[in-house]
Parts: C-alpha cells; structure tokens; sequence
C-alpha cells in the first residue's frame, strides 16, 4: 500500500515540496480514493467480483494491481451499460477509454451499438488481452488499442470519451477535456469533475458516474440581431463551464440573464429582472454556437425574433 501511495504520491508531480501534515493529508486521501475504486464494486457485486476471471490463458489480470496511475478494476456490467445509455450512443461516434484495462467498455460499445473505439491503456500485457479479448468479440474491425500514456497520448478524436479514473486525474485531464470539439460527452465512474458539475448523474445498483457535455465557449459580448444582422440587442455572457450568467440589452433596456446553460452547441437561457421579491422572466433565447456564430429564436413576451449574432471585442 506504501508503495501505491508513493506512486499516485507522484502522479500530483510537479516537485512540489509540501510539509509533513500536507503530505499525510494527501496520502490519507489517495488510500480512501483508491479503496474507493476497490469497494464500489465490492459493495455492487460482493467479493466474487474479485475472484471472477477477467483473462485468458496467455495473461490473467488481478483486480485491483497496480496500474501506472491507478490501479485495474473493470468497470461493473450494469454501470457500464448505464454509461452507455447516458451518451445516447449515435451510429457515427468514436469512443475512447481512457485507461481502458481488458477493454471491456471499447468492445461493449463496439459489439452492443457497431461503433468505432479506441482504448489508451498503459499496461502492455492489459493491451495484448483487449486485443485478443476484441477478436473473441469479433469487433477487432471496430476497435484499436494503444499501449501508452493518457496524459501524453492524443484522443482528440474522441466523440465520447469515457473514464474510470481518480479524482485528481480527471482534474488533470479536465484542461485538456473542455478544449476538446463542443459536444465531446465525457461519462465518468465514481468520481467526478471537481468544481464542473456534472450535467447528469448517474446511479445504479450501488455504482455512480458522472456525465458531462463538452460546453462551446460563449464568454464575452455579443452583438444580435435581425439575420441581416440590424443591431437590435446585445449580450454580455460570463460562463463558468456550463453555466452562463450575464446581461442582455434589449430596446435600451438591461436585463439579468436568470438561468443560461449550454449543452454543447446548444445555448438556452431565460432573462428578465431581479428584484427584491424575485425573478420575474420576460422572455427566452435557444439557439446554436458554431464556428463563432450565434443563430437562434428570441422569444419576448410571447413575440418570436430569428436571431443572428457575432462578437463584438475580443474573445476571452
Ligand atoms: C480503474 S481501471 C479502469 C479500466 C477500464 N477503463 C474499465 O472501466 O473497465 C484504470 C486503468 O487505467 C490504467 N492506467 C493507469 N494509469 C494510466 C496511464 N497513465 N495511462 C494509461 N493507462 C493508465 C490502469 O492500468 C487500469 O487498467
């Protein structure tokens, strides 16, 4: 157990010197994440989760050893499915696994919806079995494994990008995961995003994940209007990840936006006013962020406008 601390001790990086306590206090808490990736499934499946057998003849992996960053256990059935359920897998999409073990969630994905997949594991042996285990499945067509690094290797790729990971490894990969296309849906087991909160969460029989939707970056000002794009309004957007909050000046009148949220592509949002006694709505936008273009409805007071936008001032 030392030993897995020191190592995810050294997953943090970076040189950085921390006293006595701080190191004991993240040690402390690599255990309780780590046991936390052991028990979910005990808690799931019982201790013959443990004893199944996860290989083959050339190389039969034990739950729970040692992995570069993280430790092996496959992703329970029932939790998986339900991680597929929630990306609403489409005919097109690529998944990758990151971390991906025997390749289960690669071949699921592949075998249950004929989708292409790619799974970046670290351990060679792990990748020779998903391979072998993909030509059992019969999806060795679909389906590629690469022997390398998460944090080195490219997966920009990905239209769905699925995780079984540590907390503090989703938050490094959190960076590199919200400059990713908008409209990437990223599904997590057990942990989640820290401080991007996840846009659904899913629960079944004792397992939990996270599901988030790549947002398109929208902070700044707007300028919209009629589609010929005669000023008639304007938007000042602040966005944390999802979330959006800011001002809409419309007919000379400045309005809160009350609640805005984008889901990929797709922007929503309500405004009105704030006062004492509340939040009165006056009205709602819904449209789409593509290459730097807004398009969509203004509902005002009941009255439809198609709308255009584009930035005005610098993009953030
Ligand atoms: C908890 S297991 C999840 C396996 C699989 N994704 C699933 O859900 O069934 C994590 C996997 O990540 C691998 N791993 C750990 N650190 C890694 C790294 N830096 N790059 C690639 N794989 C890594 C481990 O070897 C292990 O197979």
């Amino acid at each position: 157990m030392a030993h897995r601390v020191r190592q995810l001790l050294g997953s943090w990086g970076s040189g950085q010197r921390l006293s006595r306590p701080a190191v004991r206090r993240r040690a402390t808490a690599t255990v309780a994440t780590a046991l936390l990736v052991w028990l979910m499934p005990i808690a799931a499946f019982g201790a013959d989760y443990f004893r199944q057998i996860h290989g083959d003849a050339l190389y039969e992996p034990s739950v729970g050893q040692e992995g570069k960053d993280v430790i092996w256990v496959p992703t329970p059935d029932v939790l998986m499915q339900a991680m597929l359920d929630v990306v609403k897998i489409q005919p097109n999409d690529i998944l990758y696994d990151l971390g991906s073990g025997d390749g289960k969630i690669v071949i699921g994905a592949a075998q249950r919806y004929g989708i292409k997949g790619v799974g970046i594991e670290y351990n060679p042996d792990l990748v020779l079995l998903a391979k072998r285990n993909s030509v059992r499945a019969a999806v060795s067509d679909k389906v590629t494994f690469i022997q390398g690094d998460i944090f080195k290797e490219d997966f920009g790729a990905a239209t769905v990008l699925t995780l079984y990971l540590l907390p503090e490894l989703n938050l490094k990969l959190k960076p590199i995961i919200l400059a990713m296309r908008p409209g990437t849906r990223v599904v997590s087991n057990t942990f989640n995003m820290g401080t991007w909160s996840a846009d659904t969460t899913i629960e079944v029989q004792g397992g939990r994940g996270y599901f988030w939707v790549v947002p398109a970056q929208v902070e700044g000002r707007w300028q919209l209007g009629d589609p010929d794009l005669k000023p008639a309004a304007e938007l000042d957007i602040q966005q944390t990840f999802q979330m959006l909050s800011g001002r809409l000046l419309l007919n000379g009148e400045s309005l809160s936006i009350l609640s805005g949220r984008m889901r990929g592509e797709a922007i929503a949002f309500t405004y009105g006013t704030r006062t004492s006694r509340g939040d009165q709505a006056r009205g709602t936008f819904q449209g789409t962020v593509r290459a730097g273009a807004l398009t969509g409805t203004l509902s005002d007071q009941g009255v439809e406008r198609p709308m255009a936008g584009r930035r005005i001032g610098q993009e953030p």
